[in-house]
């Protein structure tokens, strides 16, 4: 899609539809007369998502409006902006409209708006369909939108070059969750890595398993010795040229590009749904690209241990003991539990990679799931100081994240006499358990750890989104390292 920023006044806009938000309980003074029906009868009633569709609207040039409901103004902030702009693409879709204006005018003419409309319209152009053949039915958006403020205000063409490098990331990152597991393997989701490190000169490096032999990784080799699909650790970074802040942030993200449980199989009932397994990493593949578009003053490497779970004829079993890259070992009693293992190798590598804080994102249990359900992802620290600044990034990005505990308590659970530590705890937080264990290697390093089994993706189709990958928590990932300091 082609997105534009254009400055002028909003009723001179010419397009196929004409996009203008309304305040509940407000009345558009440009639209009262022609419109008075619509708003007295009440279809027009400015609350949040309501969308009416109006041709030939007299003194306007476009062919048709879009009233879009906005909400009452003291919750119009980004997340909500982001996603009224998100649906009514979507709205769109199917109805003829090639172009498209969205007007932001009076209060809603400043440079944070203009980033989330940005950004919600191109998310909101997104679909899981690429790979329908037949596209007959397929409904069509709108091809080229320009957002027109009527307003000089200098800082908006930033923002609006944030919130776009913010959207396409998201769809980048959300193209790559949405791969089927067979053309998604490590290996490939290395060369979509590559590619956009190639394209944004990031430093690239992927290791292979010879390299993670010499280094140690037995956490990480022991999950992908069940298949015949290689592993790949993922290695980007960014360096800030010119003005540079101390610190440099790691991120990773969860990279199983299926997750079958390994020798401790799962269900076959829902398994498909385990392609999602490498959304945080996709997340980690987007947010690069975005960091090396944006460049923040912060040095930035991202990490995806990328392998695949299978149960072959030389899985890891219950029962193996394994030595992690820290030297640690562990003892393997669900081997279902993988994720934990890559990323306490991942989280090892990007401390020895010299990263001072560090962010994981992983779909990492079904617990959380249980705890939180879809709206928020659990966040888990050892540092408060980085949990508050990843906070603050999550709410500017719209990104719903609750704060979950790891005390003390927890480490018990995963006691076993015949190795340091076990992969997994009982039976009640699950979650908890998880992020108890990769605490462990994370050390006294500042870490956040992000579980998205609940957020990363969608299972139904919401009127600002499509149905699948949901790109969750890129948006946090991209605002924690511009906002470093
Ligand atoms: N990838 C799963 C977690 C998951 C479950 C993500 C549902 C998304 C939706 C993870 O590897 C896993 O299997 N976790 C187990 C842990 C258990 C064996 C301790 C789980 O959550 O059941
Ligand atoms: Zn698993
Ligand atoms: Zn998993």
């Amino acid at each position: 899609m082609e997105l534009k920023l254009g400055r002028r006044a909003v009723a001179a806009a010419e397009a196929d539809a004409l996009i203008l938000l309304e305040t509940e309980g407000g009345k558009r003074s440009e639209l009262a007369m022609p419109l008075a029906p619509l708003y007295d009868s009440g279809e027009i009633s400015g609350k949040s998502l309501e969308f009416t569709l109006i041709h030939g609207v007299e003194g306007l040039k476009s062919k048709r409006v879009l009233v879009a409901g906005a909400g009452k103004p003291e919750k119009r902030d980004a997340a909500v902006l982001r996603r009224i702009a998100s649906a009514a693409m979507r709205f769109l879709k199917g109805k003829g409209v090639v172009s498209a204006v969205f007007a932001l005018d009076g209060a809603d003419a400043n440079p944070d708006a203009v980033a989330a409309v940005a950004t919600g319209v191109l998310t909101g152009s997104w679909e899981p369909d690429r790979l329908k053949t037949n596209r007959e039915g397929v409904r069509v958006g709108p091809a080229a939108v320009e957002i027109v403020v009527d307003s000089n205000d200098a800082a908006i063409d930033a923002a609006f070059e944030r919130g776009r490098v913010i959207g396409e990331a998201l769809n980048l990152s959300r193209d790559i969750s949405v791969e089927p597991p067979n053309v998604l393997t490590p290996t490939a989701m290395a060369e979509r890595a590559r590619a956009v490190a190639n394209t944004e000169s990031l430093s690239f490096d992927v290791l292979d398993r010879d390299r993670m032999k010499q280094l140690g990784m037995g956490a990480l080799l022991g999950v992908a010795q069940g298949s015949a699909e290689p592993p790949a650790m993922i290695v980007m970074q960014y360096k800030p040229q010119g003005e540079t802040v101390n610190g440099h942030l790691g991120l990773i993200g969860k990279g199983v590009t299926f997750d079958t449980g390994g020798i401790s199989i799962k269900p076959s009932d829902g398994m498909e749904k385990m392609k999602y397994d490498m959304a945080g990493g996709a997340a980690v593949i987007g947010a690069m690209q975005a960091i090396a578009r944006l460049k923040p003053k912060v040095a930035v490497t991202g990490i995806v241990p990328a392998v695949e779970n299978m149960p072959g004829s030389r899985a890891q079993r219950p029962g193996d003991i394994v030595k992690s890259l820290s030297g640690k070992t562990i003892e393997i009693l669900n081997t279902d539990a993988e994720g934990r293992l890559i990323l306490a190798d991942a989280v090892t590598y990007a401390m020895q990679l010299g990263c001072t804080h560090l962010v994981d994102a992983a779909t990492l249990t079904g617990a959380i799931a249980v705890a939180l359900g879809f709206a928020s992802s659990g966040v888990f620290t050892n540092n408060e100081d980085l949990r508050l600044r990843w906070m603050a990034a999550a709410q500017q990005a719209g990104e719903k994240m609750w704060h979950m505990p790891l005390d003390d308590e927890y480490r018990e659970q995963l006691k076993t006499v015949y190795a340091d530590i076990q992969n997994i705890g009982g039976r009640w937080g699950g979650a908890c358990t998880a992020a108890m264990f990769l605490k462990e290697f994370a050390g006294d390093t500042p870490w956040v750890h992000v579980d998205v089994a609940g957020t990363a993706w969608f299972d139904d189709e919401k009127p600002y989104l499509a149905k699948g990958p949901t790109g969750v928590p890129l948006g946090s990932f991209v605002n924690l390292a511009m906002n470093w300091q």
